[in-house]
């Protein structure tokens, strides 16, 4: 067993915009989070993944950094976020800052000097091109709609941006931003953060003239450089965004000789419910036998090689039980479902704000409520490529960023408990329904199962560091597994589907049973584990003794 403190842990994601608004402005602050501390103290989590918080113009929600030493106003200041990571440490509970360093903001100094002069000393902070035949350089596209290059007139060159135009892209080439990169990281290690979420970290390394943009050839190089500049010897935890990465390239980037990073997120099983080759918006539905195959190859290749985050939720895709669960009659127990499934495998688990209530996403009638930069432009893009309006919305219901945007849901009172104010974005209607207060009280709520899952974990090595085996394989209706550790195993069995279900296992090995560690429906002691018919996404785990 590598025992690291990290693999022990569970992270919860906040997203501070929408998370708790102390001073009645609309918009989710520090102050706020804090207020919250206990809240997440009494789920059982360890770490906090904080979205950016740093001073930006907001173009895309504070991934447009402007200044990585500072606060952002809306959430307040230096001084509230020195007091969060104290209140979070107080309560062993470590802050995760989101580290955006693949672009920063068209408003950060470093790009006003850069775009003064093709002679400034900050010009080659970024990637600047001359035009070929009066166009754009290449045919690069953004991740928000249209081409990745925009036309400077002051110097009659293009900049690139992968993302929005209002955040261009960092030359990482250049060694002098490197070496400022890995100040500011010191600046915030010497705070006494947990570590680091890499947004994006898998683009650093590209080749925009060849048209390579992740998993560029230096990539490994500038993250082994980074460690050691910057984190190595800490025992920080440091999780890299990486959309398209291998079982073979996570190795690398999570290599047991802490070379690289803790771990990565990986979105296979993410990419599942689209059309191949195509957009996110181009919709698709799952195959469990795909999820199984794409969920165990990274249980089964990062075995003693590497490291796995665990996840179904985060501010960029939509709500896992509406997703993926059923948000309707059985919200309740697909959400524990999906729960049971996600927190039974081996990895560091990751809780999205609100995903511990089952929130769902949401359906705004009009375009003008929603707020993010992805969705309205994909909106006018598609909007002029002739598709409907319908099919368009039926896009953003399914799969729009902000179904995991609106307002996290702390009670039945107006706009939920989350401000007193009017929200930058509009309140899920459901929330008399689905709210903190009263799944608090309700000893079977989804949050007291996900209290509980944490428990387990925190009781038994066997879910942290267990060896995975997927059975059932061929079953399209119930995602089954095993842990196994020394004399102890665990079975985790999830019915996906609305209908009941037979589960059976011929045994090739011999167990005797030791306890059924959790369920959700109560459960006839008396059922042999080999013979059980399962209810509507019903899910249990038992511990076994070899
Ligand atoms: C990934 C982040 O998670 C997303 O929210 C953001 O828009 C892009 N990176 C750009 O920073």
């Amino acid at each position: 067993m590598d025992k690291k403190w990290w693999k022990e842990s569970v992270v919860y994601q906040v997203y501070p915009r929408s998370f708790n608004d102390s001073n009645g402005d609309g918009i989710g602050d520090l102050r706020g989070i804090i207020e919250k501390l206990d809240y997440l103290k009494e789920l059982g989590i360890d770490v906090i993944w904080l979205s950016p918080v740093y001073k930006s113009p907001n173009d895309d929600n504070g991934y447009d950094i402007s200044d990585y030493e500072d606060i952002m106003d809306e959430f307040g200041t230096m001084e509230d976020m020195d007091d969060l990571i104290k209140e979070g440490n107080k309560r062993g509970i470590k802050i995760l800052m989101d580290l955006v360093v693949n672009h920063t903001s068209d408003e950060h100094k470093w790009f006003m000097e850069a775009k003064k002069s093709k002679d400034n000393p900050y010009r080659d902070y970024y990637i600047w091109r001359d035009p070929v035949n009066v166009e754009e350089p290449n045919d690069l596209r953004s991740t928000f709609s249209g081409s990745a290059w925009q036309y400077d007139e002051t110097t009659g060159q293009y900049y690139l941006h992968l993302f929005s135009k209002k955040q261009p892209d960092l030359n990482w080439e250049n060694e002098e931003v490197r070496n400022r990169i890995y100040k500011m990281m010191n600046f915030w290690i010497d705070k006494g953060i947990g570590g680091f979420r890499m947004d994006v970290i898998d683009l650093i390394g590209k080749i925009p003239d060849e048209k390579i943009t992740a998993n560029g050839p230096k990539l490994h190089e500038y993250i082994r450089e980074m460690n050691k500049k910057t984190f190595s010897g800490k025992d920080l935890l440091t999780v890299g965004e990486t959309w398209g990465c291998t079982t073979e390239i996570a190795k690398k980037y999570s290599n047991p000789d802490d070379s690289e990073l803790s771990m990565i997120f990986q979105f296979e099983h993410i990419l599942l419910d689209q059309q191949p080759g195509k957009e996110k918006w181009d919709l698709k539905s799952l195959e469990l036998l795909d999820l199984k195959r794409a969920l165990s190859r990274w249980q089964v290749d990062l075995e003693g090689t590497g490291w796995n985050s665990l996840f179904w939720n985060n501010h960029d895709v939509p709500r896992i039980v509406s997703r993926w669960g059923n948000d309707k009659e059985y919200r309740v127990e697909s959400a524990k479902m999906l729960a049971t499934l996600l927190h039974g495998m081996k990895g560091t688990p990751y809780i999205y704000q609100g995903e511990e209530l089952g929130m769902t996403n949401v359906r705004f009638k009009e375009l003008e409520d929603y707020k993010d930069i992805e969705t309205i432009n994909m909106y006018n893009e598609r909007k002029k490529q002739g598709y409907s309006h319908e099919e368009i919305m039926q896009s953003i219901y399914t799969k729009g960023r902000d179904n995991a945007r609106t307002p996290m849901q702390w009670d039945d009172s107006e706009n939920a408990g989350f401000t007193s104010g009017q929200p930058w974005i509009k309140v899920n209607p459901n929330y008399k329904e689905i709210n903190v207060k009263s799944q608090l009280k309700d000893e079977n709520s989804i949050f007291n199962y996900y209290k509980k899952l944490i428990k387990i974990r925190k009781s038994n090595p066997v879910v942290v560091h267990g060896k995975y085996e997927l059975i059932l394989e061929e079953n399209k209706e119930i995602f089954a597994y095993t842990r196994t550790l020394e004399n102890e195993m665990l079975l985790v069995m999830c019915n996906f589907t609305g209908n009941e279900t037979q589960f059976a296992i011929e045994r090739k090995i011999e167990f005797k049973f030791k306890e059924l560690l959790i369920s959700n429906y109560s459960v006839n002691e008396n059922d042999l584990v080999d013979r059980i018919k399962l209810k509507p996404y019903e899910s249990r785990i038992y511990k076994f003794i070899l």
